[in-house]
């Protein structure tokens, strides 16, 4: 039978989460100090106040300024490794994490000081934890294409630290499709593929994922729902969605939790995963998503390893570690 204890014990794998989003109040606070950047807030009470938002613009605002504080090398060490404690207190123990390096090279901060400080803390991950990880640099969607190319550039000489790119920021009006040559040419470069999609933006932005961007994992697309076509082929191909509870209802995707469309989808034979997105932002980790999952969707022991398996099945960790996941 299914407990709050039974999740947190449970091994886990998370393959939808931002860094920048994982950047706690405190050590927000504690890197604004250290790097004498002025984060914006008075006390720690003002920047929780501001973490009220209304749809997925009104957060990226926030996220965007919270991501000033990182400067140096040693700053995204401390912000992956904070994470990396996180996941190992959890039981996640294989983790695909994405990051945003336009943010910070935008600030004037170098390709080099990101990929290196996050890096080091994921093989400090491997060698302290056992756990595995694959990085993925996102593309952010508001800018342009030719942006995109800039930082894949970059990326060319730290492959051997990356795995694959994702596409997220601003949804709407920023369909799949404005990146379709970027995402050929990360894939002649041996990258993988995933992109936000079908999470404010419409059913329509799904396919285009699929069709235009070629990707291997939908980041949300709960609004697939809305598409029975979409719904069918997205179960018959196994193309998993990575959906992220807490997120979806701090961003009004969905009014409450309880109307939350999870279990209709995972009904529907979907590869449906659970992940955090952004937990420093949205109210918990792992283990709070499938705690609200428990609560407010009475989710099931059977469901609960259901979704477990379909995250191991759904990761791009080699064919070994997915049978040690297991
Ligand atoms: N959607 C789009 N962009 C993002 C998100 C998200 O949920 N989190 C961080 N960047
Ligand atoms: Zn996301």
């Amino acid at each position: 039978k299914l407990s709050k204890a039974v999740i947190d014990s449970a091994p886990k794998v998370e393959l939808h989460m931002h860094l920048e989003g994982s950047l706690e109040p405190k050590l927000l606070f504690a890197l604004a100090q250290r790097n004498n950047v002025d984060c914006g807030y008075e006390s720690l009470e003002a920047l929780q106040k501001a973490y009220n938002f209304s749809n997925l613009q009104s957060f990226l605002d926030v996220y965007y300024a919270g991501a000033n504080v990182l400067l140096h090398e040693q700053d995204f060490y401390d912000l992956t490794w904070a994470y990396v404690l996180k996941c190992h207190a959890q039981n996640v123990r294989h983790i695909e994490p994405f990051f945003d390096p336009q943010t910070h090279l935008e600030r004037g901060v170098s390709f080099e000081t990101i990929i290196n400080g996050i890096d080091r803390a994921l093989i400090d991950a491997q060698s302290q934890f056992g756990m595995s990880s694959m990085l993925i640099m996102c593309f952010l969607r508001h800018l342009d294409q030719e942006s995109a190319f800039t930082t894949l550039e970059l990326a060319k000489s730290h492959l051997s630290k990356i795995s694959g790119v994702g596409l997220d920021s601003s949804e709407l009006g920023n369909p799949p499709e404005k990146f379709s040559e970027v995402f050929e040419k990360s894939r002649e470069l041996g990258l993988k593929l995933v992109a936000h999609a079908g999470e404010e933006g419409p059913a329509s932005y799904i396919w285009s994922a699929i069709n235009d961007l070629q990707v291997q994992r939908i980041d949300h697309g709960v609004r697939a729902i809305e598409d029975e076509q979409l719904m069918r082929h997205l179960a018959q191909i196994r193309m998993p969605l990575t959906v992220c509870p807490l997120s979806n209802t701090k961003l009004k995707v969905f009014e409450h939790m309880s109307q939350h469309n999870i279990f209709q989808l995972l009904d529907k034979g979907l590869c449906v995963t659970v992940n955090s997105d952004d937990p420093a932002y949205f109210g918990g980790y792992m283990n709070e998503n499938f705690h609200a999952l428990y609560q407010d969707l009475a989710m099931s022991a059977s469901q609960f390893k259901q979704l477990l398996s379909n995250s191991v099945e759904a990761s791009f960790a080699s064919q070994a570690r997915k049978l040690q996941l297991q």
